[in-house]
């Protein structure tokens, strides 16, 4: 059994049953790389106060180092099983590693400042790692938007037929609301790469520490300037589950649409065995899986912020041992949506278009809006021009007529004003090119969207 570090003031030892539930251990192991840089870090700095002698920090620098290998290799097994967390538990490692040295490194730190910088140092690593996963998501819409510039599809609003789209300038829709996910994440991580290091338990150290020293060595952008608000706050892992949630809601969506789009009854797409599954009853199936799994891994992943959000809410000031619970549900999160993102880039990257089922489900009335748009560039009001549409609509559909069928004279018939319309008057070339303004889905408009991406992505 090893001793508590705080063992001291008490008689008593800690009931089994509540030192398992004190124990974060199991999970904040995750955090040993970040405590043992932050110990190293401190360390140098106790040893510039004159605290810990140059022979004492060479030891433990060393004992550091070689602790990290052990912690890699042997897992939560190199600790005893009555360690309270990963501060703990390094602390005694080193000190069965080089003896007395290691007792010095705790002098004016807390293991209250000590979370709240390896957990922020832990989160801008795994920040990053997001940010590369999600630019190669983006990468794979941009390849595909490329390619197929000549495919277009039924576009929808309600999930009923509208008006056609480009398939690129469909796809690109979800680059776009990407590109917020992602400088959402970016612009973050100014708030993430702040060092509590040095607020100690909640009022500074009492050592004249160099913070700034401490902030460039441990590669964080600045320091904390209230200690109090160093301990405590944790809005930097609430931002962070709550742009992860903004993501994975637009990555749900995104699945939504493909488990639909790649359905039987609409074949627009085929998704690669690689990334589907099977019926264990039904040999005929090729189940979505993966998208399934997206959209419902959805659920935890705002589970994860709603965990925290209520965890925060009324917590008197500075540390309170209600803020242990950040790190399950932040832990969760990074593993769901990088597990997430690396399926769904699998997923697009082996993505088959059925271009000619798409151009075949476009439905001749989602051309109707073009009628009105004809009568009124030949100048009848808007309103009195939907209206005549919307007559010729319902007379194609009770006589069961291809709208875009209609020649100039049969239209004349509804109205005079769709003179000079033309035979040819719901060709989908011509469909495309009056909708070249910005953002609009002709081919010139989804060009330049592809070369804004594509020069984001140069740029980010
Ligand atoms: N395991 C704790 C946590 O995750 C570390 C900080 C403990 N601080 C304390 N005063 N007991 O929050």
């Amino acid at each position: 059994m090893s001793k508590k570090a705080w063992e001291g003031r008490f008689k008593e030892k800690n009931d089994p049953i509540f030192e398992k539930m004190n124990r974060s251990l199991p999970f904040d192991i995750r955090l040993y790389k970040e405590d043992i840089l932050l110990n190293k870090a401190y360390s140098k700095e106790l040893n510039r106060l004159k605290i810990i002698t140059d022979e004492e920090l060479k030891n433990i620098l060393e004992g550091l180092d070689a602790l990290e290998s052990k912690i890699k290799n042997e897992g939560i097994s190199s600790f005893e099983n009555d360690i309270e967390d990963i501060h703990m538990g390094i602390e005694s490692l080193l000190a069965e590693k080089i003896g007395d040295a290691a007792k010095k490194i705790h002098a004016g730190k807390s293991r209250n400042d000590q979370i709240a910088t390896d957990v922020r140092k832990y989160l801008l690593r795994w920040i990053d790692e997001i940010l590369i996963l999600l630019k190669d998501f983006l990468k794979a819409i941009i390849n595909i938007a490329e390619k197929n510039m000549d495919v277009v599809m039924p576009g929808y609003t309600h999930l009923r037929q509208a008006q056609p789209v480009l398939f690129s300038h469909y796809i690109m829709s979800f680059y776009f609301s990407l590109e917020r996910d992602y400088t959402r994440l970016q612009d973050s991580i100014k708030r993430v790469s702040i060092l509590p290091l040095g607020s100690a338990a909640l009022a500074g150290s009492a050592f004249n520490l160099d913070r700034i020293r401490l902030m460039k060595h441990l590669g964080f952008e600045s320091i904390s300037q209230n200690s109090m608000d160093g301990v405590l706050s944790r809005d930097f892992i609430l931002e962070f589950l709550s742009n992860i949630a903004i993501l994975s809601v637009t990555l749900s969506r995104f699945a939504e649409d493909f488990i639909i789009f790649s359905s039987e009854n609409f074949g627009f797409f085929e998704l690669s065995d690689k990334v589907s599954t099977g019926s264990s009853i039904m040999p005929n199936k090729k189940n979505p899986d993966s998208l399934e799994l997206t959209r419902g891994k959805t659920g935890r992943i705002i589970g994860n912020f709603i965990t925290l959000f209520t965890v925060l809410k009324s917590l008197p000031s500075t540390y309170n041992k209600d803020l242990q619970e950040d790190k399950e549900c932040l832990f969760d999160t990074i593993d769901t949506i990088i597990e997430v993102l690396k399926v769904n880039i699998i997923l697009l990257e082996s993505l088959k278009i059925n271009k000619e089922k798409m151009r075949e489900s476009i439905d001749s009335l989602s051309f109707a809006t073009e009628l009105a748009d004809y009568l009124t560039s030949a100048k009848i009001p808007f309103r009195e021009a939907h209206h005549i549409a919307g007559k010729i609509v319902i007379t194609c559909i009770d006589n069961e007529k291809n709208l875009t069928m209609l020649k100039e004279k049969d239209l004349i018939e509804f109205h005079e004003g769709f003179k000079g319309i033309g035979d040819d008057w719901a060709n989908i070339d011509l469909f495309l090119k009056k909708r070249e303004l910005p953002g609009g889905t002709g081919i010139k408009s989804v060009k330049e969207q592809i070369r804004h991406a594509k020069s984001f992505l140069n740029k980010n």
